[in-house]
C-alpha cells in the first residue's frame, strides 16, 4: 500500500482532535496533516501532547478556499482526506444559516473538487485513494417518541445497564432512511452528503459517509449540552433546560467515534455509508440529571444539590424530538463496538472538564461570554 498522506479537516475542532490524535499515535508511518481555519470552535491546545510529533503538521485553511487546498494536496501528495471541518452547532445555524450553507456546503464542494482535479491528474488517478466524509444522524429528521417511558432491551442492545437506557420509540434511523432534515444545520450537512454520494456516482470517487449520533467526552466546546452544563453546573449558574426536557438524543463517548472513523477508513466500503451509535438513547432531562449528580460528588457537595440550578425555558426552535441510530451494519460487518458503557464514558467526561478547569477558562472568556449573553437573552436567562 502507498504511504498514506492524509489530510484531517476540522483536526482542531472536538471530535478532528480525537481523531488526529488517534492516527499520529497510531499511524506513525504516516503523514497526517490537520487543516483547520481556527473558528471560534477550533482550538489547538486541544492537540498540545501530539503538536511536536514527526508525523503532524497543522495547516491554517479555509476549507472554501479551492486554490490554497488544490495546491496543498499537490504538496503533500494527499491520498486521503477525512473532512471533519463543519460550522456544528444547530443553535447557531438558526441565527446564521448563511455561515452553515457557506462552509458545510460550498466548503465541502470546493474538497472534492480539488481532490477529483488532483487525483485524476495522477497516473493511478483514484486508485488508493480515500474521500471519507464525517455527517450526522441529523440529516434523517426525527424519530417519533412513542413510548415516552422507554422500553427495556432488545431495543438497546450494548451500552446498557441501568433503567437510562431504554429506546424510547419502536423505530430507529437505519442507512436507508430517507434523508428529511429540518435545521439549517441539518440541511447543509444532508446537502453536503449529497455531493459526496454525486462525486462517487459521477466520477467514480472512492468516497465513504458516516452518520453519527450525538458525541460526548473532553474538548468539546461548551456551546454544546454536556460542557455547557458540567461548566454553569461548577459556577452555579443557572442550566437552561430546552421546552421540557423530553427530548432523546442517543449519545457515544467521542473516542469510540474516533475507533469507528479510524476502523471505516482502512476497512470501509467505497461508496457505502455507516451508522455510528452506541444504543443509548437519554431524555435530556435525564442525561441532566446525572450530570449534576455526577458534577456534586466529584466536587464534595451534597448529591443533588445543584439540581435546583435547572431551568425550564423556551424550546429550541423546530426541536427535533427524538435520535436513535442503528449501527448494527458496522457491528456486524466491520466488528466495532463501543468500549465504554455511559456511566463510565460520563465519569470520566466530567472528571476531564473538572481537571481541566484552565483548558475551559480560556475558552469561556471574552467572545464566549458575548456568544452565551446573545443566545439566552431571548431565554430570560440570568448570566
Ligand atoms: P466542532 O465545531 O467542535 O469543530 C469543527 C472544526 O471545524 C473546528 O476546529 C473549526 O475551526 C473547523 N472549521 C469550521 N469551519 C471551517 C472552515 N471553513 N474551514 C476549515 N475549518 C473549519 O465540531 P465537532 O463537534 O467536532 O464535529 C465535527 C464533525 O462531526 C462535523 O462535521 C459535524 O457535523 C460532525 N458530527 C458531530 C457530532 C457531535 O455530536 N459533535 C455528531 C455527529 C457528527
Ligand atoms: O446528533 C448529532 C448532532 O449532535 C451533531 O450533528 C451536532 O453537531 C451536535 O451539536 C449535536 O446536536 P444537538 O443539537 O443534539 O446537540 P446539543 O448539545 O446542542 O443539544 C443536545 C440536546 O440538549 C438537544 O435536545 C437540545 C438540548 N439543549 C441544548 C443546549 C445547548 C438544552 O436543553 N439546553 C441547552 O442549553
Amino acid at each position: 500500500m502507498a504511504k498514506r498522506n492524509i489530510a484531517i479537516t476540522g483536526g482542531a475542532g472536538f471530535i478532528g482532535s480525537h481523531v488526529v490524535r488517534l492516527f499520529v499515535n497510531k499511524y506513525p508511518e504516516y503523514n497526517i496533516i490537520n487543516l483547520d481555519k481556527l473558528t471560534y470552535a477550533g482550538n489547538l491546545a486541544n492537540l498540545k501532547d501530539i503538536e511536536d510529533k514527526p508525523n503532524y503538521k497543522f495547516v491554517k485553511m479555509d476549507i472554501c478556499d479551492f486554490e490554497a487546498f488544490y495546491k496543498l494536496m499537490q504538496e503533500e501528495h494527499i491520498n486521503g482526506i477525512i473532512h471533519l471541518a463543519a460550522e456544528s452547532h444547530v443553535d447557531r445555524s438558526i441565527k446564521d444559516p448563511f455561515t452553515f450553507a457557506r462552509t458545510n456546503v460550498m466548503g465541502t464542494l470546493s474538497l472534492l473538487q480539488a481532490a477529483k482535479l488532483y487525483w485524476e491528474s495522477l497516473p493511478e488517478k483514484y486508485e488508493g485513494k480515500r474521500f471519507y466524509h464525517i455527517s450526522t444522524d441529523e440529516v434523517y429528521g426525527a424519530l417519533a417518541m412513542n413510548h415516552p417511558e422507554g422500553i427495556k432491551p432488545p431495543f438497546t442492545t450494548t451500552a446498557s445497564s441501568t433503567e437510562h437506557h431504554l429506546a424510547y420509540g419502536d423505530d430507529f434511523f437505519y442507512e436507508e432512511t430517507k434523508y428529511n432534515p429540518h435545521s439549517p444545520y441539518s440541511a447543509s450537512k444532508a446537502s453536503s452528503d449529497h455531493f459526496v454520494h454525486a462525486y462517487h456516482d459521477t466520477y467514480g470517487m472512492p468516497t465513504i459517509i458516516t452518520n453519527c449520533s450525538n458525541n460526548y467526552g473532553p474538548y468539546q466546546f461548551p456551546e454544546k449540552l454536556i460542557p455547557l452544563f458540567i461548566n454553569n453546573i461548577r459556577h452555579r449558574k443557572p442550566l437552561p433546560v430546552y421546552g421540557k426536557g423530553e427530548n432523546v438524543r442517543d449519545w457515544l463517548f467521542v473516542e469510540d467515534h474516533a475507533r469507528a472513523i479510524d476502523v471505516i477508513f482502512h476497512e470501509g466500503k467505497v461508496a457505502e455509508t455507516y451508522n455510528i451509535g452506541g444504543f443509548n438513547e437519554w431524555k435530556n432531562i435525564d442525561i441532566i440529571k446525572v450530570v449534576i449528580k455526577t458534577v456534586d460528588r466529584l466536587l464534595d457537595r451534597k448529591e443533588g444539590e445543584d439540581l435546583a440550578l435547572i431551568t425550564y425555558v423556551p424550546d429550541r426552535l423546530g426541536h427535533d424530538v427524538r435520535y436513535a441510530i442503528d449501527s448494527t451494519k458496522l457491528q456486524k460487518e466491520l466488528q466495532w463496538e463501543p468500549s465504554l458503557q455511559f456511566e463510565e464514558g460520563i465519569e470520566k467526561t466530567v472528571r476531564w472538564y473538572l481537571e481541566n478547569q484552565e483548558w475551559m477558562d480560556n475558552i469561556t472568556s471574552g467572545e464566549y461570554e458575548k456568544y452565551y449573553k446573545e443566545m439566552y437573552e431571548d431565554k430570560d436567562i440570568p448570566n
